[in-house]
Order: structure tokens, then sequence, then C-alpha cells
């Protein structure tokens, strides 16, 4: 029995935006070699146009994506975003146009964790206010205020995937951890879950908050909390900038309560480097300010464009849907390790009653024995892969397409 084999060259891959060249190593070296690299994004028609053939479709963050640009690449398969977020494509209309979207929410922990252990350091010695001083010629020569963090508590709110890397880092650097979380995490290397919100705030010598927006987040560093904490304590936020009050940190900066600060993120931000950034944080010689860059090394953009490259290749090649964000998840083993060869075919659809029974209808009528199925539905949308043993005779997939509620379907091998 012959396998038929994905016709990789037949697979249009457009990536805008100057995607890191590693994510052309992971499809060149997957067989994926009719690449079309833009170093720019595109909008209105020359996107429509740049895409109008492409099976994947790569952007970064400025590149929208919207219903109509979708209904227009009419053989998109799925969207790769090379960056965190995704508000720049309409999630549901790729959903209902049967095209996963990728993200890679986590490439750039380790560059979060590193920025902040540093500004750890840089705080607890008050260098942020020795170089401002030192700029307009002042001399602040002085050990007043100035501590090793060494046997100091770091106390980290959000204990995912940047608060345990943080926290391992700063062990290495001598400090106690100490951690809050609303979900019971394991505890890394030695650091200790705190009773409380309240005693995490009370016990650290420096706070850092690393979790997502929400509503139980909004302003959860308030008033309240500032008054919670030691004297002379350090908070960094590289979260969200709506995680932390900033009427109520600048109170806390002025009477003490806080002796130094780092923020990386604010509640609003400047949409280009072009525009003012605007804060009452401007006038604290003691706060570090960096423009969102916590995740922004070189570092981190290799492993965006690996992560986002990889799971692009993995569906095209085998199926798998796993951490679309749009997308219901189905996890694809591969074919390479059975015994007997089979194919694998992939069928996106509208999640009404009966449709699976139709598909299997179709391939019990063409003799075709079924050895696994994989089905996951997310709202209006169902997405089944089905393995089976015989080599499928082309009217299939015509035959698979009539059914009605199909939105697309794909011969794998
Ligand atoms: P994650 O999802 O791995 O971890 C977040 C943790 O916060 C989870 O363990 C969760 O259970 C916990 N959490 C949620 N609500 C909580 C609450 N009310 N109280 C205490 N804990 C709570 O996320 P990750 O990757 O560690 O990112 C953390 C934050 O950092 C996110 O807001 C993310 O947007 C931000 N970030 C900022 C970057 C920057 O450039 N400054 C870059 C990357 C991420």
């Amino acid at each position: 029995m012959k396998t038929l084999s994905l016709n990789k060259n037949k697979i249009k891959i457009v990536l805008l935006e100057g995607v890191h060249a590693r994510a052309e190593e992971v499809f060149r070296k997957k067989g994926y070699h009719n690449l079309t690299l833009i170093n720019h994004s595109l909008s209105g028609q020359d996107l429509k146009d740049a895409i109008a053939d492409a099976h994947f479709v790569g952007i970064r963050s400025r590149t929208q994506i919207d219903a109509n640009v979708i209904t227009e690449a009419s053989r998109l398969n799925a969207v790769g975003c090379f960056c965190i977020g995704t508000n720049q494509v309409d999630l549901d209309a790729a959903k209902m146009a049967g095209v996963p979207v990728f993200n890679a929410p986590f490439s750039n922990t380790r560059s979060v964790a590193e920025l902040v252990l540093a500004e750890v350091v840089l705080l607890m010695r008050g260098i942020p206010e020795k170089n401002a001083a030192a700029h307009r010629g002042e001399w602040l020569k002085t050990a007043r205020r100035s501590f090793e963090v060494r046997g100091k508590t770091l106390g980290i709110i959000g204990y995912g995937h940047i608060g345990t890397q943080l926290g391992i880092l700063a062990e290495g650097l001598g400090m106690n951890v100490l951690f809050h979380d609303i979900e019971e995490k394991l505890p890394l290397g030695n650091a200790e879950a705190s009773e409380s919100l309240n005693s995490l705030l009370a016990e650290s010598d420096a706070i850092s908050l690393h979790v997502p927006l929400t509503p139980q987040t909004e302003r959860l560093i308030d008033t309240e909390q500032f008054q919670q904490m030691k004297d002379c304590t350090i908070l960094i936020n590289a979260s969200r900038g709506n995680v932390v009050a900033i009427d109520a940190l600048c109170a806390a900066l002025d009477s003490g309560r806080v002796a130094g600060a780092a923020l990386d993120v604010f509640p609003v931000e400047p949409k280009s480097n072009d525009d003012t950034f605007v804060s009452p944080l401007r006038q604290y010689d003691n706060v570090l300010i960096t423009p969102h860059i916590g995740g922004s090394t070189l570092e981190a953009q290799a492993n965006i464009a690996f992560e986002v490259a990889s799971k692009l290749v993995r569906y095209s090649d085998n199926g798998s849907t796993a951490s679309a964000v749009n997308f219901p998840e189905v996890m694809m083993p591969d074919l390479t390790h059975h015994d007997v060869q089979h194919h694998r075919m992939m069928h996106i659809h509208k999640n009404v009653p009966g449709i699976l029974q139709k598909i299997n209808q179709c391939l019990w009528a063409e003799g075709i024995n079924i050895a696994a199925q994989y089905l996951q539905t997310l709202d209006e949308v169902g997405y089944v892969v089905i393995d089976f043993e015989a080599a499928p005779a082309k009217s299939l997939l015509e035959e698979l397409r009539g059914i009605e509620g199909t939105i697309r379907t794909r011969i794998l091998y």
C-alpha cells in the first residue's frame, strides 16, 4: 500500500513583518520551501493580494487579519501570530472559516524573569536615583539604604511561567522566595507559598507581580495593599498596567512605604514610539520606567519564531491544533510508528448533529475501515481527525465536501 504524501511544495507560506529567520529554518527543515518573506506589514488590497493563494500566513502584531481578509484568502489553512497577542486577528471569523490561529504565549518568559531580577538588584541598591542624579551632575556617594539582595525576601504574586522562573533565578542570588497564587502550585527550589496575599505583602522586601489582567487582578495593589507592606519595600510590575493603582503607588512613593519601583507596563501606553509617554511616575528618580520591553529580546524573538512555525508545521503535517487560541484542540499522535500504513483526513464542520454519522457513512461506502477518530468541538465548530487503513479514492474528498455543514476538509496522507 502506498501512502499519499503531502506535496509540500504546493503549500504556500507567506511570512510578513520580518518574522525572525528561525521560522524559515523550521519550515525548510520540515520540507516546506514555498516561502514568501516580506519584511513589513501589509494592509488593504496589498495584504489580500499577498495572501490570496497562501495556505499558511505568519504575522506579528501590526498586520490586521479581519473577516474580510479571511474570506478572500480562500486557501488559508492557519494563521501564525509570531508574538504573544492575537487581537490583530478576527478569531471568530477565522474559526468559522476553519482557520486555527496559533501564537507563542510563553516564549519570552526568561527575558521577563531576567529583567525583573536585574531590577530587584538595582532597586535594592538605590541605583535608579543615584544614576538620575549623576546625569544631572549630582554625586550621591553613600551606603545609606543600599542593600545586598542575599538573604532578602522576594514576594512573587502570580507563580506561573514567569513567576516560577524568577523564583529559581532569585534563589541563585541567595534570596528567600515567597509566592502567592490563586491556584495550588508546586513550589520550585526552596520557594514557599505564603498563607495569603496580605502575609506576602507584609513579609517581603521586594514584591514582583506576574498575574494576568482579570477582574480580580485589576488594581490588585491599591492603597490597602500598600499599607500592608514593610517600610521601604520595592515593587516591580512587568505584568499588566492596571494591576497596580498608579495613584496609590505615587502616594506610597511619597510616604517612603515604597523605596523604589520598576514598571514595564502602564494603564495607558503610547501607541507608537512617536507618541509621548504620559504618567505621574515620570517625576520619581527612584522609579525605573521601561517601555513594555520585558519580553523583548532577540532570544525571545527566535523562540517565538521556533514555537509558532513548529505549531504551523505540526498542523500541516499531522492535524494537531493543540494550543490554538480559537479552535477545537485536537492533539494528534504522529503516524510514523504505526505498524500498518495509515491514512489521515481532517474535517472541519459546523457543530450540528449528524455530521459525524455522514462522514462515517462516506467512509463505509468506500469500504474504508476507521482505525482512530479524534473529535473536539468549540462553540459552533467541530473538528474531527480520522485515521484509516485503506488508501482513499480521489472521489472521497468531493463526497466529504458535499456534506452539509462542511467548512473545510483535507486528506493529509
Ligand atoms: P502564566 O499564565 O503562566 O501565570 C500567571 C499566574 O498568575 C498563574 O499561575 C495564575 O494562576 C496566577 N493568577 C491569576 N490570577 C491571580 C490572582 N488574582 N492572584 C494571584 N495569582 C493569580 O503567565 P506568565 O507567562 O507568567 O505571565 C504573567 C504576566 O506577565 C501576564 O500578565 C503577561 O501578560 C505578562 N507578560 C508581560 C510581558 C512584558 O513584556 N512585560 C511579557 C510576557 C508576559
